[in-house]
């Protein structure tokens, strides 16, 4: 018993099944799950990187770039919803890891996913904290940038320095009201999603709808811009950059199963929740990244707004929609990190239920029903990173943690296919083992295109997992201990 052990399908169905005093509400409808799909995925990658991606690499072929970073994720994303549906627990990649690539695998995902779903919301709440200080001198209320930046920046050559700046007291603010929602309760958090994702969808829809109206074709000749001598400064290769850049667009719709224990039919309403927001989402980004590059030329889009730039190209008959698009990418951006922070506890309640954690990770309120510990745990640190740290060094980090689960999921379907072909699916991931190596080389391709800096903070990340592993978890680990039934 030990490193590889796996957690059997079955123990974990039973597990799901079983859930109920004490454990997590069922509560969830495929539409609540779209929408906390939608929820995580629409915020700081459309409103804000787009535009950066399309001046500084692709130019209008960040359309291009956005195809290519959404078929990558659908490859995973049809391998997270065999997944999904086939065990509906809420520790996502970390538990389709135990049930195929053995504890330390699992373990390897649980701690990485925390640079998903914890420093995915910290990210966020910078990027709103961002618009949201800009919004207010709109209206000659300013905070002093001391109280509104990271007091750490990193320069491109990974010197670090201080900025002057003590706190980014927006991005705290923010990431501590959700965290508070998420304590109450579930539903009410998937309810007051809902409803911001309305305003977020139709705000989206205004911008298309009306953008639409005042493209000019010009701005898209040439397509694809030529590149300038340089690998990914347009042409094919900043196609492909862009594509590494616009992959944080996307993260998100995986958070949705780690709703998969609050789910009323996950069997069904899993693949329904992934897909479905997935598909949305890319649809909308394309026909956004469209409008913007149409109405307005490329190279004015690197703006920390460009959505706003691009309706202020348009004159002053769009220039009501701009106090849409701001209240809108405001809203947006407070829904990714109300979900980002609602996957990271339920992924650690997996972890303590199986040992990996103590056992206080996997409490739920008696009352709200909600892992309550694990929450405000998640929330004060996003909370310290978003009042510390730039957006540039999180959001790559986000991207690398992302893309290293996705690669390990594909894995993992094609493995239980050959060790389990017989289990029941109630979604089977088309044309394996096509679709999860596609989906391997994929993740893998936008993971190498991401600096080399990049890649060593995540392997300090998972040394320090490592010891956390060694030190602790492998001697409480349920399975370890002889707890629960296992295979080898
Ligand atoms: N996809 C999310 C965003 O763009 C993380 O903000």
């Amino acid at each position: 018993m030990g490193l590889w052990s796996r957690k059997s399908i079955t123990v974990l169905q039973r597990e799901a099944a079983h859930e109920g005093e004490g454990g997590l509400r069922r509560t969830l409808t495929a539409s609540n799950l779209t929408l906390l799909g939608i929820g995580a995925i629409i915020g700081a990658g459309i409103f804000v990187l787009t535009g950066n991606a399309a001046a500084q690499y692709a130019g209008p072929a960040v359309v291009y770039s956005m195809l290519a970073a959404g078929l990558a994720c659908g490859f995973a994303g049809l391998c997270y919803a065999e997944f999904a549906s086939m065990i509906p627990i809420a520790g996502s990649a970390y538990t389709y890891g135990y049930a195929t690539l053995g504890e330390f695998i699992a373990w390897i995902i649980g701690w990485d996913l925390m640079l998903e779903y914890l420093f995915g919301a910290a990210t966020v709440a910078v990027g709103w904290s961002g618009n949201f200080v800009k919004f207010l001198a709109e209206f000659g209320i300013v905070i002093p940038t001391q109280w509104t930046d990271a007091p750490i920046a990193v320069d491109a050559a990974n010197n670090f320095s201080r900025t002057g700046a003590t706190l980014n007291v927006p991005a705290i603010v923010l990431v501590m009201l959700m965290t508070w929602i998420l304590v109450i309760g579930i539903k009410e958090s998937a309810r007051f999603n809902n409803v911001i994702v309305f305003v977020k969808i139709a705000i989206v829809f205004l911008v298309i709808g009306f953008g639409f109206m005042y493209v000019n074709t010009a701005n898209w000749h040439p397509f694809i811009p030529e590149n300038t001598g340089r690998f990914g400064e347009f042409g094919w290769s900043g196609v492909l950059r862009g594509a590494g850049v616009i992959f944080f667009a996307y993260i998100g719709f995986d958070a949705v199963s780690t709703a998969a224990q609050e789910a009323k039919n996950p069997q069904r309403d899993m693949p329904i929740g992934i897909l479905g927001s997935l598909g949305i989402c890319t649809v909308l980004y394309v026909l956004m990244a469209l409008v913007m590059t149409g109405m307005v030329h490329y190279s004015k889009l690197n703006d920390p707004a460009p959505i706003v730039v691009a309706i202020a190209a348009a004159g002053s008959s769009l220039a009501w929609l701009r106090y849409a698009v701001e209240i809108g990418s405001l809203a947006g951006l407070a829904s990714v990190v109300l979900v980002m922070l609602m996957g990271q506890p339920r992924v650690f309640y997996s972890m303590a239920r199986d040992g990996l954690l103590p056992e206080i990770f996997g409490r739920v309120h008696p009352k709200y029903k909600t892992p309550h510990i694990t929450t405000i745990m998640t929330g004060t640190i996003a909370a310290i990173v978003s009042g510390l740290f730039p957006i540039g060094l999180l959001g790559q980090l986000v991207s690398i943690g992302t893309l290293l689960a996705f690669v390990i999921v594909c894995a993992g379907v094609w493995i239980l296919r050959v060790r389990e072909p017989n289990t029941p699916r109630a979604f089977r991931t088309p044309l394996v083992p096509l679709v999860p190596i596609l989906g391997i080389l994929s993740c893998f391709g936008l993971m190498a295109g991401l600096p080399k800096d990049t890649w060593y903070r995540l392997l300090i990340w998972l040394a320090i997992g490592l010891v956390v592993y060694f030190l602790y978890s492998k001697k409480h680990s349920h399975i370890g201990r002889g707890e629960t039934s296992h295979t080898m």
